[in-house]
This record gives structure tokens, C-alpha cells and sequence, in this order.
């Protein structure tokens, strides 16, 4: 028909840009292709369209074109190849009312603001004050106060591996940890999980697609910017006591360095940027590592042959006396590989963030003008068929070749590619290695009796496995 022509002439500026522009499914006129997808396995559905439409294709969500790129070669040629046209963020009305933080900056605020987050996570992280006995630490905590009370009787594992992830962001910002039980410290998860819950909320989608009669109207979406608030009070009090013990000869956390900033002049930094990036490693670094350690479990009780070789080879390499530390890595492949396979299967960012041309593109054939959002679908380079053996089973052979080395396909980028790469990976991937080696040393763990593991996912702000109760058996008294 005429109209997806016109309309398309409408949107893009001239007949290059329609004739070339990536094809896809018709779209209806105002919502576009959203009944395109099925929007509790939207990641699945865009990989399915993958294989009518190829690896680039278009889709009109409501007034936004998007493009999806498929698959690692298209993915990785417009992330890292043509890095510089694809590396901003689009504008997201309900993220440019409330973020003004690092994941949904662009342009001097971004770069800024990234630099400095890398450089202190990696100070932190991997320098001269290095974050592994703070999180070999904070696994006693929860191996003592939580997990022995648990010992064999079922518990759901998600609080107290949220609990266990999060103070490690707490350490890593405020420069404490906190106890579990302590009122404040509940009160800022509970604040997290309802902003999680919130934002994936038709009320954040009808945000998004009306924000100016949104903007005025009640609903979830005010609860949310109310969280947001709250959240930030919680950050403020503690920015006014690192204000108060502020000694430049001594930067203990994060919000200490960042004090540091402030005072330099022409810079993006202010409080207002400290509140939100310090909710940004929050919010990208907490319920991430949690949810991964949680897939893992799941995989460890549906493989139980599985956990006994990760624990073998931690028995013989690392024994019972001490606890494990990062330089483990390289004498533990098939527990690298476990870790590994758990984060491909457990896909938990299925379609990374969204970016957005900044530039007119040629990409693969097609031309991609600026400002269309960009969906890295990276589902569909975890289960790349051209990439992975077999790429729909658990199968830490994908991470191991002949001689049982651990190798890495260039295939694996849970954490995306390119100029957005996430920059709490090294942070990560320290996390999941020490926690989960920690885990597979003292303990067992397998479902409770007479209940089956269901591997379902809830598709949310991260892919997450869908509620379970688990049981922990010490393996030695
Ligand atoms: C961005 C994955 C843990 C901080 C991202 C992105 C992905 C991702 C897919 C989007 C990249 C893009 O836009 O192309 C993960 C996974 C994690 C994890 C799978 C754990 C298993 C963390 C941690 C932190 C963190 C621990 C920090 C403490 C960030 C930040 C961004 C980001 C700040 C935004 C980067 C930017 O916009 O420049 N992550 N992440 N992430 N991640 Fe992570």
C-alpha cells in the first residue's frame, strides 16, 4: 500500500533513505510494529524476525524507527567497527526526565563521566586497592549470617545474593558496607526493587510514547520519579558525610574521588551527576552480577554432574583451607568455563541498551540515517547457530578446546561491544569468580525434594530466572 511510503517519506529525509533503509514487517499505522513482538519474550521474537527480514532489519515502535542488528557480524561491525556513528544513547523521555548519570549521557557528559568511572573502578577494582578481599570478605558475611541459617532447609536465593552484590557497590561508592539487618540498608533494596519493577511498567511505556500528557497525569510513573527521590536523599546524606570528612591526601570511595572532581573547573561534574551516577553502578552493577549467580545456581542444580566436576577440580586445585582468589582463574578452566556458559545461556542484557545513529550510516548494504535507535540484539549473538556448536544446550565445551584450555570465543559479549561497553565487566567477572567458586566449596546445591528446576525466565530489566527455593548442603561441617 501507499501509506508505509508516505510515511516513511515523512520520517526520512530523502529517497536514499527509503529505498535503502533496512526492510521489515509492515507497520500499522500509530503503534507501528509493536504487536509485532511478543512482549514477554520480546528478545526471542526480534531473533525469529532475524530470519525473514536477515540481520538488519527495521521495525516502527510507536513514533521511533528502530533497527535491529543481528547476529555477531552485523552486531560487532556497527559497535566496534563503526564504533564512532553508533555509540550514543537515544532520547528516552522518562530517562532524559530523571537520568542525568553516566548509562544515559552522551556527547562531553558521557565521555567524562566514563572515564571517570573507569578509572576508579579499575583503581578500586584492580590497583592499589584491590576489591578481592572486600568480596572474598562480604562471602563470609553472607555465608555466616545467611547461608548457614539456610543449611539444607529450602530458601529463595534472591535476597541474599542481591544483599551479598550490593553492599559490594556500597563498599565500592560509599566505603562501607553495611550490616543485612540494618534498617537503612533494607530500606535502599527495597527502593531498588521497586524501581526495577517500575520501570519496566506499561506506565513507563505510555511515558515514553506520550511523556508531555504523561508528565501531568498520576500513576506508576510518579511512584517511580518518587523512588528515584528517595534514592537520592539516601545518596545525599551520604555525600554530606563524605563533605564533612573530605581530606584530599586521603580519598577513601568513589564519592570521594568525584568530591575531588567537582573542584576542577570546566568539568560535567556536579552533585547532581554524583546522585545519578552513583544510582547508574547501582542499578548497572548490583542486580546484574545477582541475577547471573542465580542463573548459575539453577544451571548447577539441573546439572548436578556438572557441579561435581566444578567442585572436583576446585577440591584439587584450591583444597578446603583457603578461599579462592583470582589467580585461581588459570588453573580452573572447566570452572571458568561453567561461569561462562552460565553467562551465555543466563543471557541476562538480551538486547544490550539502545544506541542511536549519530550520523547517516551505511551499514551491510543498507543506509541507516542519523537518529534512528539502534537494538544491539545480542541474544542473537549468544546463540549465534554460526558461532556456537550447540548453541541451545548448557555445554561449557563452547569454552574449552581439545587440550580442556580454557579459550574464549570472540562470539561471547554478554557485555556488549565496542565505545558502551559495559565498564563494570572486569568488575563483574571478578564478582562471579570469586562468589561462585566461594559458593561451589562449602556448598551443594540441588532443588528441593520433589520439586524439578525450571530454567523460565521473567523478562524485566534484567533476564532473570523466574522465582525459585533451593538448598544449600554444606560440604563439609
Ligand atoms: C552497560 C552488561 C555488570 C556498569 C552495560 C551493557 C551491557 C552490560 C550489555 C550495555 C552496553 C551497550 O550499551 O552496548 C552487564 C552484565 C553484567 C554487568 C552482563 C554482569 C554480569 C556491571 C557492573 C557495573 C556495570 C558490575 C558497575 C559496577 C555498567 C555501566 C554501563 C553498563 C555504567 C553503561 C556504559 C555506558 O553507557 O558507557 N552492561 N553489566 N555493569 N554497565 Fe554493565
Amino acid at each position: 500500500s501507499l501509506f508505509p511510503l508516505i510515511y516513511k517519506l515523512n520520517v526520512k529525509r530523502n529517497l536514499s533513505h527509503i529505498l535503502w533503509f533496512p526492510p521489515g514487517p509492515t507497520a500499522l499505522p500509530i503503534v507501528g510494529n509493536i504487536f509485532t513482538l511478543d512482549h514477554k519474550r520480546t528478545h526471542e521474537s526480534m531473533t525469529e524476525l532475524a530470519g525473514t527480514y536477515g540481520d538488519v532489519y527495521s521495525l516502527r515502535m510507536g513514533q521511533r524507527w528502530v533497527v535491529v542488528l543481528n547476529g555477531f557480524e552485523a552486531v560487532t561491525q556497527a559497535l566496534v567497527t563503526q564504533g564512532d556513528s553508533f555509540s550514543d544513547r537515544p532520547s528516552i523521555p522518562l530517562h532524559d526526565d530523571i537520568f542525568h548519570g553516566l548509562v544515559f549521557s552522551n556527547g562531553n557528559t558521557w565521555k567524562q563521566q566514563r572515564r571517570f568511572a573507569l578509572s576508579t573502578l579499575k583503581y578500586f577494582g584492580f590497583g592499589k586497592k584491590s576489591l578481592e578481599p572486600v568480596i572474598l570478605e562480604e562471602f563470609t558475611y553472607t555465608f555466616s549470617s545467611s547461608l548457614s541459617q539456610c543449611a539444607g532447609k529450602p530458601f529463595n536465593p534472591h535476597l541474599i545474593v542481591n544483599n551479598t552484590v550490593a553492599n559490594i557497590i556500597c563498599l565500592l561508592v560509599f566505603g562501607h558496607r553495611f550490616e543485612y539487618s540494618d534498617e537503612q540498608f533494607k530500606k535502599l533494596m527495597k527502593l531498588f526493587e521497586q524501581g526495577t519493577q517500575l520501570e519496566v511498567s506499561v506506565s513507563a511505556q505510555l511515558y515514553n510514547a506520550f511523556p508531555q500528557l504523561m508528565r501531568r497525569l498520576p500513576g506508576p510513573h510518579q511512584k517511580f520519579k518518587r523512588v528515584i527521590e528517595e534514592l537520592k536523599d539516601f545518596i545525599r546524606t551520604e555525600v554530606k558525610d563524605h563533605k564533612q570528612k573530605w581530606d584530599p591526601s586521603d580519598l577513601r570511595d568513589y564519592i570521594d574521588y568525584y568530591l575531588n572532581e567537582i573542584q576542577t573547573d570546566d568539568s560535567t561534574f556536579d552533585e547532581e551527576c554524583l546522585f545519578m551516577s552513583v544510582l547508574d553502578l547501582f542499578g548497572a552493577g548490583s542486580e546484574t552480577t545477582s541475577t547471573t549467580l542465580r542463573w548459575a545456581f539453577l544451571y548447577m542444580v539441573k546439572y548436578p554432574e556438572i557441579q561435581e566436576r566444578v567442585q572436583a577440580e576446585i577440591d584439587s586445585v584450591i583444597g578446603q583451607s583457603r578461599p579462592p582468589s583470582v589467580d585461581d582463574r588459570a588453573d580452573l578452566p572447566y570452572t571458568d568455563a561453567v561461569i561462562h556458559e552460565v553467562q551465555r545461556m543466563g543471557n541476562i542484557v538480551p538486547l544490550s541498551l539502545p544506541h542511536v545513529t549519530n550520523r547517516d550510516v551505511h551499514l551491510r548494504g543498507y543506509t541507516i540515517p542519523k537518529g534512528v535507535t539502534i537494538i544491539p540484539n545480542l541474544t542473537s549473538v549468544l546463540f549465534d547457530k554460526r558461532e556456537w556448536k550447540t548453541p541451545f544446550t548448557f555445554n561449557p565445551g563452547h569454552f574449552l578446546n581439545e587440550e580442556g584450555k580454557f579459550v574464549k570465543p570472540a562470539a561471547f559479549i554478554p557485555f556488549s561491544a565496542g565505545k558502551r561497553l559495559c565498564l563494570g565487566e572486569n568488575l563483574a567477572r571478578m564478582e562471579l569468580f570469586l562468589f561462585f567458586t566461594s559458593f561451589m566449596q562449602r556448598f551443594t546445591f540441588s532443588m528441593p525434594p520433589g520439586v524439578k528446576p525450571v530454567l523460565d525466565y521473567r523478562f524485566g530489566v534484567t533476564l532473570s530466572p523466574v522465582h525459585y527455593e533451593i538448598c544449600a548442603k554444606p560440604r563439609h561441617e
